[in-house]
C-alpha cells in the first residue's frame, strides 16, 4: 500500500472534513469558487474530481450541473461523499487516481485536482503523465483545474510545528520536514475516546512543485491557455485547450 494511502486510512480520513472547518463551509466555499471561475456545463457536462475526498468539490460540480465521477483511494472518504451527497448523482469510484482513464478516456469537459492533491502523487514524472492523460481525455474547449500550496520555500526551526485545529475531543499539530524534492508531512492527532487521549501519529510526503513547473508542463502537455494565481501561497491553475 502507498504511503500516502496508509495515512489517509490510519490518520486523516477519519478527521479530514473536520480539519478542513467541517463540510458545509467547504461546500460553499467550492460553489463560489466554481462561480469565480464561471464554471457550469457548456459541452458534455463531464466533470471528474481527481483525489475527491469526501466531495468539497464533486458535490458543488453535482449541484452546478454537471455529471461527476468522483475517484479515490479512501473508501472512508468516499463513504462519506456518498452520504453527504443525497440526491445527487456522483459516480464513485476507488482508486488510483492516475488510472482514471481506464473509465474514461475522452470526452470529457472538466477535470479538478484541488487541495493539494497533485502534491500527493509519488513523483514529477507521475504527475507529467498525468497531465498527458488528462489533455488526451478532455474535449475541445475543456479545463482542467489544480490547486495546491507552494511548498518551496522552507519553515525553519519551530516554525515547522503547526497547530492546525483543536477542540474539547481533538488536538490536530502538524511537523514539517524539508527534503531536496519533497516535505515529509507529520500528521499528529490526539483524541478524546472514553475520557483517554488516543494518540496517532503517521507521516506521508508532499512534491514540492512550483508553479512555474506545473504551467510549463502543462504547456508542454498540448494546454494552449493556462492562468495562475496566488493567494495567501495557495496557488489556483487553470488550464485550458
Ligand atoms: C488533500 S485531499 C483533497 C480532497 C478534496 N479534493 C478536497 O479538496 O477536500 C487529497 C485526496 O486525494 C486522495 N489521493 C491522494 N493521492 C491519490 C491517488 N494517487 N489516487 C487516488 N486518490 C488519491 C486522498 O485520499 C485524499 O482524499
Amino acid at each position: 500500500m502507498s504511503r500516502v494511502k496508509q495515512h489517509y486510512e490510519e490518520v486523516l480520513s477519519d478527521v479530514y472534513s473536520w480539519v478542513y472547518g467541517g463540510f458545509e463551509i467547504n461546500i460553499q466555499r467550492n460553489i463560489e469558487f466554481f462561480k469565480k471561475y464561471n464554471l457550469s456545463p457548456q459541452g458534455s457536462g463531464i466533470a471528474i474530481d481527481l483525489g475527491a475526498g469526501c466531495g468539497f468539490q464533486s458535490i458543488p460540480l453535482a449541484k452546478a450541473g454537471y455529471t461527476v465521477t468522483a475517484i479515490d483511494f479512501d473508501a472512508k472518504l468516499l463513504r462519506e461523499l456518498k452520504k453527504n451527497s443525497g440526491d445527487l448523482e456522483i459516480k464513485t469510484i476507488q482508486g488510483d487516481l492516475i488510472d482514471f482513464d481506464k473509465e474514461l478516456n475522452s470526452g470529457v469537459e472538466l477535470f479538478v485536482c484541488m487541495t493539494d492533491t497533485i502534491l500527493h502523487l509519488e513523483s514529477k514524472e507521475k504527475v507529467i503523465s498525468l497531465f498527458s492523460k488528462v489533455f488526451t481525455a478532455l474535449e475541445s474547449g475543456g479545463k482542467f483545474i489544480i490547486t495546491f500550496r507552494d511548498l518551496t520555500y522552507e519553515l525553519r526551526d519551530a516554525d515547522r510545528i503547526l497547530p492546525v485545529r483543536s477542540d474539547e475531543d481533538t488536538i490536530f499539530t502538524c511537523f514539517l520536514e524539508y527534503e531536496p524534492e519533497t516535505v515529509k508531512v507529520y500528521d499528529i492527532v490526539y483524541r478524546k475516546l472514553d475520557e483517554e487521549w488516543k494518540l496517532s501519529k503517521s507521516f506521508y510526503r508532499k512534491l514540492r512543485l512550483p508553479e512555474a513547473w506545473i504551467s510549463e508542463h502543462l504547456s508542454q502537455c498540448g494546454f494552449s491557455k493556462i492562468a495562475s494565481t496566488t493567494e495567501n501561497g495557495f496557488i489556483t491553475i487553470v488550464a485550458s485547450i
